[in-house]
């Protein structure tokens, strides 16, 4: 797999698009065969879509952007990102740079263990079902890897089985068997409900009891990523604005999130901006990622952040972000959609930890955009220049329209269809 040989394009913004990709391509070593998969309009042609989902119509595109000067864990990396939002991509980007020069971040993560479910009712003695079940857990494990022999033969598969008694729910008490299964380089949702479906009429068996839902777990806390970074107290100024106070608003508003969940929920979406572009892009799925963050999130029986903020003892910012990423780089979109298999060679990964580990890194970046802005003069600004050049579009500007365009409506604070028709007819009229 090519890897980045640097991840600091100079100018990067300021290139056309084409410009971009031949860059990005140089820098990450992908020859023409990775990216003319760039310029496949979606990166996806209709004929492959149809074998995705059913009854497709048609593509629905997102921009796709690289953000530059990651360095994790000592390595390059360019990262792809899909969002519509404007300044994600320059707001991960730039906090990475201001990351690199305190050694940029350190990441690491779990096994690739999921946790698959299965719910046993009508049981007299839950108790001793449970003893019954972990007597025969060698067996069970067996069987359990009968459903990917394949898995099995590279190290991964059936790892243990935990029970969880549910004493008091709507519909009277009943066992839950975690069977514990490390699926390598696959998100593993497959190979896990086809585990638990090979297990259950034995569980049945063993307990007397009615095997019902048999399900992988979303909340993957066994599969663990971590990043954390510092940044030096003197790259946080910016304007009029000093770093110390720039550095103790972001403590500050990190203090907020993890006190109120009204605040963390909006605190934690500004995390997913950078986890989910990154999993999107890497063909990924964005939802179990997102329902397994928040219910992360709320393990203490509060919804709280998932990143932390704190004063190093040089007086720099450090931060840390932990979260479940069940990320697959085999099997899935991950290598039916070309673009999900172009972008995970721009990063140069290999390995569903390795990637999990640059989504946790890019989380963590985007977070301090966000709080960075929003410690300082507020993110309006920057989310205006580009929301405007949006409303440009909108209006019908094209080229380098839309940015003289998008620049009246800032300069006069009118940010709106009506303005945008407004100037784009009085530039045209020139
Ligand atoms: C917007 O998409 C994300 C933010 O609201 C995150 C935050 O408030 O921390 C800016």
């Amino acid at each position: 797999m090519p890897r980045a040989r640097t991840s600091r394009i100079a100018g990067f913004y300021n290139l056309s698009l084409p410009e971009r990709l031949e860059q990005a391509a140089i820098a990450a070593g992908l020859d023409d065969e990775w990216t003319a998969m760039y310029r496949v309009a979606g990166g996806l042609e209709p004929g492959q879509a149809e074998h995705m989902i059913e009854n497709v119509v048609g593509i629905f595109g997102l921009p796709l952007g690289i953000a530059t000067n990651f360095l994790i864990n000592g390595v390059e990396r360019l990262i792809p990102m899909v969002i519509e939002e404007p300044s994600v991509v320059a707001g991960a980007s730039y906090m990475a740079k201001l990351a690199r020069a305190s050694g940029g971040f350190l990441a690491e993560s779990d096994p690739s263990e999921m946790i698959g479910q299965i719910q046993v009712l009508d049981l007299p003695d839950p108790n001793q079902a449970a003893e019954r079940i972990l007597a025969q857990e060698d067996a069970l494990l067996a069987q359990a890897n009968l459903a990917d022999e394949t898995l099995v033969s590279l190290g991964g598969g059936a790892r243990s089985i935990e029970i969880r008694i549910l004493e008091q729910t709507a519909a009277g008490p009943m066992l839950i068997v975690h069977l514990i299964f490390d699926t390598l380089d696959a998100m593993g949702a497959n190979s896990v409900n086809t585990a638990l479906e090979k297990l259950a009429p034995s569980i049945a068996q063993l307990t007397g009891g009615r095997t019902q839902l048999r399900i992988l777990s979303n909340l993957a806390d066994r599969r663990l990523a971590r990043a954390r970074c510092q940044v030096a107290v003197k790259s946080l100024a910016f304007d009029e604005f000093p770093g110390e106070q720039v550095r103790d608003g972001i403590i500050e508003a990190w203090a907020f999130a993890d006190a109120d969940p009204y605040r963390a929920a909006t605190h934690n979406k500004g995390i997913m901006n950078g986890v989910d572009a990154v999993v999107v892009a890497t063909g990924n799925d964005w939802r179990a990622v997102e329902a397994g963050a928040h219910a992360f999130a709320a393990r203490s029986s509060r919804y709280r952040s998932l990143s932390t903020w704190s004063l190093g003892k040089q007086g720099q910012l450090e931060g840390t972000l932990e979260l479940p990423l069940a990320l697959g780089t085999i099997g899935g979109a991950t290598r039916v959609h070309p673009l999900a298999r172009a972008n995970l060679a721009l990063l140069g990964v290999q390995h569903a930890r390795e990637l999990a580990e640059i989504v946790a890194a890019v989380g963590l970046a985007q977070n301090l955009a966000a709080l960075r802005a929003l410690a300082s003069e507020g993110i309006q600004r920057g989310h205006m220049e580009l929301h405007a050049r949006q409303v440009a579009i909108a209006a019908g500007a094209e080229g380098e329209l839309i940015e003289r365009v998008a620049r009246q409506m800032v300069a006069s604070d009118k940010i709106n269809l009506e303005a945008a028709g407004e100037f784009l007819r009085a530039e045209e009229a020139c």
